[in-house]
């Protein structure tokens, strides 16, 4: 899944410098004595049907009927017009999210790495993984997708419940859940299942039922998302009855508990992995890498030796698809300049969601700034018990990571 990181105003003061590289402009560089690592993200944004909670860039496509041909061609042009970006650069992983990916037939997910290896220094060893919705799964399709080179699977499972979801307005039962995970563990070498917890009218024995079923699976991965109220959705103007505060905490207690009795450690507010299972692209947007973001309302993240951007591109599908084939830069909405104000609190917010934090040294590796400009927040954090005091990483503590926006916010401005 695509991590949204608030876009906050650019052109602000320039840092204080080290040497840029050999070759950038006279006098302007971002601080960066080397490129972080790169991914690929790659937004499909339809689905069968929308559910209630989701804020995702996702549109209904009755019956799965989605613009295959138009889609595919646009890809390549976005993907295209941004090869000037990252010329050169190795892509270490793929992620390929939405909406639902598993719309996308066999030969069109196949044209679509096709054009990938062609277009990037594509990693030999990439991760490449690829969403899918218990709904749409098929044996045999999914046979292909891992035929054409995908390694990875996440499959949206949300509950074994029926009556769940049914109510989370899902397009498939438990029983197609059950059966799309004994399809993707034949098919693919890696399988991750997302959960939703804190579910209307659920009861802890319920979600407790629901992470002992998905852990049976001896999947090595799992994402436990405590669900949330986004804005603009159906459950934001109708709100379901949920668990209250004390129940929805004690269930990610037990949640977090089940996993690791099952040797599932958890690694990052939501993501839980079996010793070198965690998944390589997510942690890339965690470790504050690089990432181009192509398809409707992808985000990206660039470094370069004289500055860091940020990419969105337009949101609708059929005005991305347009834009992207008028080959006129016109489908990036959005591409600004992450000044030095907004970089501290843009790296902490993505590093601190990590249980073990990440190096110090790597602050000042990935956003070109000296630890110095963020010296005061840091004594401030862990005086207040927040942040470890180990000097070398930068670590929430228990404390922190249970009121993560507190520590986040202490990195704002
Ligand atoms: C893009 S979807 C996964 C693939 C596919 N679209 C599906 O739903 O089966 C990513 C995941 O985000 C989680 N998610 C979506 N909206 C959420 C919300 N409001 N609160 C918590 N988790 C949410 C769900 O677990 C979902 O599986
Ligand atoms: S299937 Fe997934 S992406 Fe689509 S609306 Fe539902 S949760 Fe959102």
């Amino acid at each position: 899944m695509p991590i949204s990181i608030p876009i906050r105003s650019a052109g602000a003061p320039a840092p204080a410098r080290r040497p840029g590289f050999p070759g950038s402009p006279a006098g302007k560089s971002s601080g960066l004595t080397s490129l972080p690592p790169l991914s690929l993200y790659v937004h499909v944004p339809w689905c069968v049907r929308k559910c209630p909670y989701c804020d995702f860039n996702s549109h209904a496509a009755p019956a799965g009927d989605i613009p295959e041909r138009a889609y595919l061609d646009a890809l390549r042009s976005d993907l295209e017009q941004s090869l000037p970006l990252i010329w050169g650069r190795q892509v270490n992983t793929v992620f390929i999210g939405g909406g639902t990916p598993s719309l996308l037939s066999a030969a069109g997910l196949d044209e679509l790495l096709a054009m990938l290896r062609a277009c990037l220094n594509l990693w030999p060893d990439a991760e490449i993984t690829m969403e899918a919705n218990p709904g749409t799964a098929e044996a045999g399709r999914f046979k292909d997708y891992a035929a054409s080179g995908v390694n990875r699977l996440s499959l949206g499972v949300q509950s074994f419940d029926d009556a769940q979801l049914r109510a989370l307005g899902r397009i498939h039962d438990a029983g197609q859940a059950r059966a799309a995970i004994e399809m993707a563990q034949r098919a693919f070498p890696r399988v991750n299942l997302d959960l939703m917890f804190a579910l209307p009218g659920q009861t802890l024995a319920a979600c407790r039922q629901d992470v002992r079923e998905a852990i049976a699976f001896g999947t090595e991965h799992l994402s436990l998302y405590h669900l949330t109220m986004e804005p603009n959705t159906v459950f934001a103007k109708f709100p379901p009855q949920l668990p209250d505060d004390d129940t929805s905490a004690a269930m990610q207690d037990e949640v977090e508990a089940l996993a690791a009795a099952a040797g599932l450690q958890r690694y990052e507010v939501s993501a839980y992995a079996r010793p070198g299972a965690r998944c390589r692209h997510n942690l890339n947007y965690w470790e504050f890498g690089d990432y181009l973001g192509i398809g409707p309302g992808a985000h990206g993240k660039l470094s370069f030796p004289d500055r860091i951007v940020r990419e969105a591109r337009v949101r609708g599908p059929e005005s991305w698809m347009t834009r992207a084939l008028a080959r006129d830069g016109s489908h990036v909405a959005e591409s600004v300049e992450v000044g030095p104000d907004d970089l501290p609190f843009e790296f902490m917010l993505n590093a601190l969601r990590l249980k073990d934090g990440v190096p110090a040294a790597s602050f000042s590796e990935r956003t070109g700034l000296s630890l110095a400009v963020i010296a005061h927040q840091l004594e401030a954090a862990t005086e207040r018990g927040l942040l470890d005091p180990d000097p070398t990483r930068l670590r929430a503590t228990p404390r922190g990571w249970a009121f993560l926006n507190d520590l986040q916010e202490l990195f704002l401005g």
